[in-house]
C-alpha cells in the first residue's frame, strides 16, 4: 500500500479527476478528505469509497475554496478527525466560456478566485499543518492550456498563476520537508468537457497524437506517483499528462 494510513486532503472531489484522485488514495490505504463546494456529491464520493474497519477513512467535507474561512475550517476538521495533514492536492476548479473582449468582471474574479485564489488558500492552510509534521506534499492542478493557448483568458491566466505560486513555494517550503508540484493535465474525460463545444471538442482530440481524451484515473495514477517516496527528489516541476499534445 504506497500511501498507507497518509492523510490527504483532495479538493474538487465531487467528481471528475478529483473522485478518481480520491478513489486513487482510498485505494492505495490512505484516509481521505473528500472535500468539495458540493456536500452531497463529497459526501457520495465518501460514501461510495466505503468504510474501512473504523469507520472514518473516507471523510465528505463541504469547503468552498475560494473563501478563507471555509478552507481554514476544513482543515481544522481533518486535523481533528485525523490528527495530521501528509498531502493535498489543488484539483477544484472551474470554467467559464466567455470571447475576452466580452469577458464580465465577475467572471474573471470567479474563475481567478476558485482555480488561483483557492489553490493558494489551500496550500497556505496546508503547508501550516503540514510544517508541525516537518514533511508534505502538495499537488496543484493546471492545464495544458496554459501552453496551447486553447482556453478563456481567465482560466489560462488563472492555472498559469497555479505554476508561478508551486515554483515560489516548492523553494520556500523545500525546507520544511514540502515538496510542491503541478499537475498539468490535457483534455480529460470529466463532466468539465461536458459544456465545450463539440467541434472545439473534436479538433482537440485530432491535436492529441495519442487519439484520445485521457481519461480521470490516469492522472489519479500521476498524482499517487508525485505523492510517492519514488518522486522524493521532484518538486516544483510540472508534470504533464497529455498524450503528447503539448510539450512543456
Ligand atoms: N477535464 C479536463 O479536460 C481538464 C484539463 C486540464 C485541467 N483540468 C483541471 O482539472 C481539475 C479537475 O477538473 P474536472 O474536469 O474534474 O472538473 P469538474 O468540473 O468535473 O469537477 C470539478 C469539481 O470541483 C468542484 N468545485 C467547483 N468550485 C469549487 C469551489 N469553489 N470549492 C470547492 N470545490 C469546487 C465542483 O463542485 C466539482 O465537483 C480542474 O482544476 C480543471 O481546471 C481539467
Amino acid at each position: 500500500m504506497k500511501h498507507e494510513n497518509r492523510v490527504v486532503f483532495v479538493t474538487g472531489a465531487g467528481q471528475g479527476m478529483g473522485k478518481a484522485i480520491v478513489e486513487r488514495f482510498v485505494a492505495e490505504g490512505a484516509l481521505v478528505a473528500a472535500v468539495d463546494i458540493n456536500q452531497q456529491a463529497a459526501q457520495a464520493v465518501a460514501d461510495s469509497c466505503g468504510a474501512g474497519l473504523d469507520g472514518t477513512r473516507v471523510i465528505g467535507l463541504a469547503c468552498d475554496v475560494s473563501d478563507s474561512s471555509s478552507v481554514r475550517d476544513a482543515m481544522a476538521e481533518v486535523e481533528r478527525q485525523f490528527g495530521r495533514l501528509d498531502i493535498v492536492v489543488n484539483n477544484a476548479g472551474i470554467g467559464s466560456v466567455d470571447a475576452f473582449v466580452d469577458t464580465p468582471d465577475e467572471n474573471w474574479n470567479r474563475v481567478i478566485g476558485v482555480n488561483l485564489t483557492g489553490t493558494f488558500l489551500c496550500c497556505r492552510e496546508g503547508a501550516r499543518l503540514m510544517q508541525k509534521n516537518g514533511s508534505g506534499i502538495i499537488i496543484n492542478v493546471s492545464s495544458s492550456a496554459v501552453m496551447s493557448g486553447e482556453g478563456p483568458s481567465h482560466y489560462c491566466a488563472s492555472k498559469a498563476g497555479v505554476i508561478g505560486l508551486t515554483r515560489s513555494i516548492a523553494r520556500e517550503l523545500a525546507s520544511s520537508g514540502i515538496r510542491v508540484n503541478t499537475l498539468v493535465p490535457g483534455p480529460t474525460n470529466t463532466p468539465m468537457m461536458a459544456d465545450i463545444p463539440e467541434d472545439w471538442m473534436e479538433q482537440m482530440v485530432n491535436a492529441i497524437p495519442l487519439g484520445r481524451m485521457c481519461e480521470p484515473d490516469e492522472v489519479a495514477r500521476v498524482a499517487s506517483f508525485i505523492a510517492s517516496e519514488e518522486a522524493s527528489f521532484i518538486t516544483g516541476q510540472n508534470i504533464a499528462v497529455n498524450g503528447g499534445m503539448v510539450f512543456l
